[in-house]
């Protein structure tokens, strides 16, 4: 197939290589020159394993190029739209401002046949509104809907192998052409038995979201679970096992912790809230209220217990901070529950040093006030307190005895229930978790 993808953020550019890597013939557009500069010489904007590999095999094939100008998308039949939809600026709403503009760019280059489909998240209703705008511009082109579900982190995996693929769909002859030319895109994923659910725009829509607040409703169960544990005296982590070996509740998306992050989770729910009171439904996703308000207030556990074991204030005291990713195998700070602990603990005015595998440069543009060191000892080094935020393998590993000799007191606040509380107080630390005794 012949395919453009328009937007190379996070999305769009795995989208693209992706499908480059299946055997299409791929043109990515952005307005950004400088992520079209990187792109194009097989260099990825962001921190994503696997994805510099298959964008350089894909550039090597030939079957992958970037461009900034719109009119490159002419040879392609399929166009993608993966923009983002950011929160809108002291509002819940999404703000929709790219895809509008992206649409707006992409009808004048539209051929007779072609298919517009869309993947960025989008409140329900935002399909139908595209679709007729493409058709007062090319009665002959179509829009179908196709929510993406990958994960950061394992972002080509998802996209070349997903678990379920959602095709919102016009009703009629309509619908079954753009299904059948998402079947040519999506073969090689048919041919290994995925499933695939065709739908109505606002169904496929609602998928996105629903599978987004369903997420993020079990983290924040599993938070409000560990809140009764730190009152009660109960283990968290154990509860989790125990129930998570029910199979209708399932072990996954059941960690306690900082809480979800990233910039997905926090703004999708939002933007849901906020819709559904649009449609005049919003006591339907009232609870989601309630699981931003126990996600934010985990934060502010962390930061409580830091000060606590420090005899009730920070100030002046060396914090190391482990962790500012919103989760490992990222270099993503957006909405990162770790650079927010980070930032309010040197906001009371402790001697913050963080660290992070990949997220340090991005965590230094948007809080240059921090301290930074890419060397665990460095952070450590004569610490008062060390708080693991994000739960990268570096940091899983860390060896408490080698650890007890760099700093001035062995305490550790564990924001992701990721060590094993008995190894690090044999070596003689204090050790707090998230909703462990
Ligand atoms: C999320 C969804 O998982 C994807 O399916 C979806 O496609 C994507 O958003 C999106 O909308 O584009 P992602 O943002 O990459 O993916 O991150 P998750 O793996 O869902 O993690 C989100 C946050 O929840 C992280 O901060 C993570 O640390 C936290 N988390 C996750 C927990 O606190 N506890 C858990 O048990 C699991």
């Amino acid at each position: 197939m012949k395919i453009s993808v328009i937007g190379c953020g996070y999305l769009g550019a795995v989208h693209a290589a992706s499908m480059a890597e299946l055997g299409h013939d791929v043109v990515g557009i952005d307005i950004d020159e400088a992520k079209i500069a990187a792109l194009s010489e097989g260099r990825a904007p962001f921190f994503e394993p696997g994805l510099p590999e298959i964008l350089q095999s894909a550039l090597a094939s030939g079957r992958l190029t970037f461009s900034t100008d719109f009119a490159a998308v002419g040879g392609a039949t399929v166009h993608f739209v993966a923009v983002g939809t950011p929160q809108k600026p002291g509002e819940y709403a999404a703000d929709l401002t790219y895809v509008n503009a992206a649409v707006d760019a992409l009808v004048p280059h539209l051929k007779d046949g072609d298919l517009v489909v869309g993947k960025s998240t989008v409140p329900v209703g935002t399909a139908a509104a595209l679709s007729a705008r493409i058709y007062a511009n090319n009665q002959t082109a179509s829009l179908a809907w196709n929510p993406e579900f990958l994960r950061e982190g394992f972002a080509v995996k998802d996209t070349i192998s997903p678990d379920r693929l959602v095709y919102g769909v016009p009703a009629g002859e309509t619908g079954e052409r753009a299904s059948a030319l998402l079947d040519e895109v999506y073969a090689a994923a048919l041919q290994n038995d995925t499933p695939r659910v065709v739908t109505d725009f606002a169904t496929a829509e609602l998928v996105k979201v629903a599978a987004n607040a369903f997420l993020a409703t079990k983290i924040s169960f599993i938070n409000a679970m560990a809140e009764i544990a730190e009152v009660s005296g109960a283990d968290v982590t154990s509860l989790a096992d125990a129930i998570g070996y029910d199979a209708r509740i399932g072990r996954r998306f059941l960690n306690a912790g900082v809480g979800f992050g990233g910039g997905c989770l926090p703004k999708d729910i939002r933007a849901f809230s906020a819709r559904a009171e649009e449609l005049g439904r919003g006591e339907s996703v009232a609870f989601l209220k309630e699981v931003d308000a126990i996600n934010l207030r985990r934060r502010q556990r962390v930061v409580d217990l830091v000060k606590e074991e420090l005899g009730g204030q920070v100030y002046k005291k060396k914090v190391a901070v482990l962790g500012l990713a919103f989760k490992p195998d990222s270099d993503d700070i957006r909405d990162s529950p770790a650079l927010d602990v980070a930032v309010q603990l040197h906001g009371l005015g402790a001697e913050v040093v963080a660290t992070d595998p990949e997220a340090i440069e991005n965590s230094r543009k948007r809080h240059p006030q921090l301290l930074f060191t890419d060397n665990i000892d460095t952070a450590v080094n004569r610490a008062d307190a060390i708080v693991v935020l994000t739960e990268w393998k570096q940091f899983r590993e860390l060896d408490p005895v080698a650890l007890a000799e760099k700093v001035d007191n062995p305490l550790i606040i564990d924001g992701r229930n990721c060590l094993d509380p008995g190894r690090w107080r044999t070596a003689g630390w204090t050790y707090r978790g998230m909703g462990r005794p």
